[in-house]
């Protein structure tokens, strides 16, 4: 690594002062394992604070040692302290790269994840080195972001080429093997393309497995992506959540995941179907139903939501439109035999209560709500042609006791009995989000898991042999869009 950073009087202070800290700086680089903190604390306790701390001397910052000056000023540890001038923050950070390779052995990627921090950094050289050569001043050689990853890493272009990609598109899980070096750069790579790239995602979204992990790069991607064009952050229903699972999902009220209705609209819909949903909530269906060329109808019963969904949908000239009405109602705007497909995720009982009104079936006692749920989804069945799918994203839910209340297979009971054949069970993976730090205390007390998925139940009205002619050419059939 070469220094980019300034230093420009250093001085070595030989008493304990109160040092600022700025969390951009802090959270860095990343923060100290528990375990690893204790073991810290352990040494300083019986070594003293051996190493000084590098401090900003312009804004009395600390750039390096916010681990050893929480422990020391936590047990009354004195340390010592040396201060170095830096021009900017973007300075700073550069040293801070160029301190850990100093500091420790990494792994190849880990290089990468560093220097990948003052990626804007890199950014901007390579841009300022661009324009010098466009203005026709002499320039040692052209560079761009690639070669200054590359000569600081000391890693080959492909290596860099790959490990972006893993950065952008890996899981929690491949890249703590990566970072623990028990897995090549290279290895990971051609792992992630199979599963991720190999002609099936790229097709169909996600690979076709019965886990859908939203974890994901290539899922958060797109969820933003379709996040910034409907833009729900489910206002109608803040502060709804009575429980807080739920909240976890999107850190509020629960919204509909887009990518989860593309895929679901795509796997087993076809464009110009007509798509029906009775406990409509949010925009986010109707939106990406229409928007892949879909024709959507929505019953829902709070108005607020209902006029908010359909200036939504208008605004983009979608084919959707969403109804103010009870799901009991279903027969006053669903002819029999009209639809090519019924999706819906109901409320999961009383986990998110949504409104006070009294035909709100998160409102009522877990025997009204099974009643009405009940009616309604073995109503749907009628609605729908022959030889179509059927969707309900469901989770559990708990009861008298905490316990679970079987919300799970009694939709399946509820389908099958209406007429419906289950055909594919799917477990739709959440981000773990908060419920890391809620779940240990709930272990203790009540040896309770924390709930990291949701039920994607497929159902299917027909014969089943016909799946392939019905469905022939399906999944070309939409308006995709990157
Ligand atoms: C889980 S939400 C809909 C799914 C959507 N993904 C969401 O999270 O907003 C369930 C929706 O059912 C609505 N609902 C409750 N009881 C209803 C009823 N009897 N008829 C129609 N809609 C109802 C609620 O207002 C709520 O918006």
């Amino acid at each position: 690594m070469g220094v980019y950073y300034s230093i420009k009087r250093i001085i070595h202070v030989k008493k304990t002062k109160t040092l600022g800290v700025l969390d951009e700086l802090k959270n860095f680089i990343t923060p100290l394992s528990k375990e690893d903190r204790e073991n810290l604390k352990e040494n300083i306790l019986k070594h003293g604070c051996r190493e000084p701390l590098v401090l900003w001397k312009e804004r009395n910052l600390i750039v390096d040692g916010h681990n050893r000056y929480s422990i020391c000023t936590e047990i009354g540890v004195p340390f010592e302290v040396v201060e170095y001038s830096f021009d900017s923050i973007d300075d700073v950070k550069e040293f801070m790269v160029a301190n850990q390779f100093a500091r420790r052995n990494l792994h190849p990627y880990e290089k990468v994840e560093l220097v990948l921090k003052i990626k804007p950094i890199l950014d901007r050289m390579a841009k300022e080195n661009q324009s010098l050569a466009g203005s026709g001043k002499k320039v040692k050689k052209r560079v761009n972001t690639l070669h200054l990853l590359a000569e600081k890493t000391g890693l080959s272009h492909d290596s860099i080429h790959k490990a972006c990609y893993i950065n952008k598109n890996g899981d929690d899980d491949l890249k703590a093997l990566l970072r623990s070096g028990k897995v090549t750069i290279s290895a990971a790579y051609t792992r992630l393309k199979k599963v991720s790239e190999g002609g099936l995602a790229k097709s169909l979204i996600a690979p076709p497995f019965s886990i859908l992990d939203t974890r994901q790069g290539y899922w958060q991607d797109r969820k933003r992506w379709w996040k910034d064009k409907i833009g729900d952050s489910g206002e109608t229903r803040e502060n709804t959540l009575i429980k807080s699972s739920l909240s976890s999902i999107v850190g509020g009220a629960s919204v509909f995941d887009p990518v989860l209705a593309e895929i679901l609209c795509t796997w087993f819909g076809k464009k110009g179907f007509k798509v029906f949903d009775c406990f409509a909530g949010d925009t986010v269906f109707g939106y990406v139903s229409g928007k892949v060329g879909m024709d959507f109808t929505g019953i829902e019963l709070r108005e607020e939501q209902v006029a908010l969904n359909n200036e939504r949908v208008k605004k983009d000239g979608l084919k959707a439109r969403y109804i103010n009405d009870d799901a009991l109602n279903m027969d006053k705007h669903i002819k029999n035999n009209s639809m090519d497909m019924f999706f819906t995720c109901p409320p999961y009982a009383d986990l998110e209560k949504y409104s006070d009104l009294k035909e709100d079936i998160s409102n009522m006692d877990h025997d009204g709500f099974f009643e009405v749920y009940k009616k309604c989804l073995t109503n749907t069945y009628s609605k729908l042609k022959e030889n179509r799918f059927a969707v309900v994203v469901v989770a559990e839910a708990r009861g008298p006791h905490d316990s679970l209340i079987s919300l799970v297979p009694k939709t399946v009971d509820i389908m099958v009995r209406a007429g419906y054949k289950f055909w594919n069970e799917i477990i739709l993976v959440n981000c773990v989000g908060t419920l890391a730090m809620r779940s240990g205390g709930v272990m203790k007390k009540k040896r309770k898991v924390g709930r990291l998925h949701q039920n994607v139940l497929v159902f299917y009205k027909g014969d089943t042999s016909l799946i392939k002619k019905e469905f022939e050419g399906a999944l070309d059939s939409f308006d995709w869009e990157e």
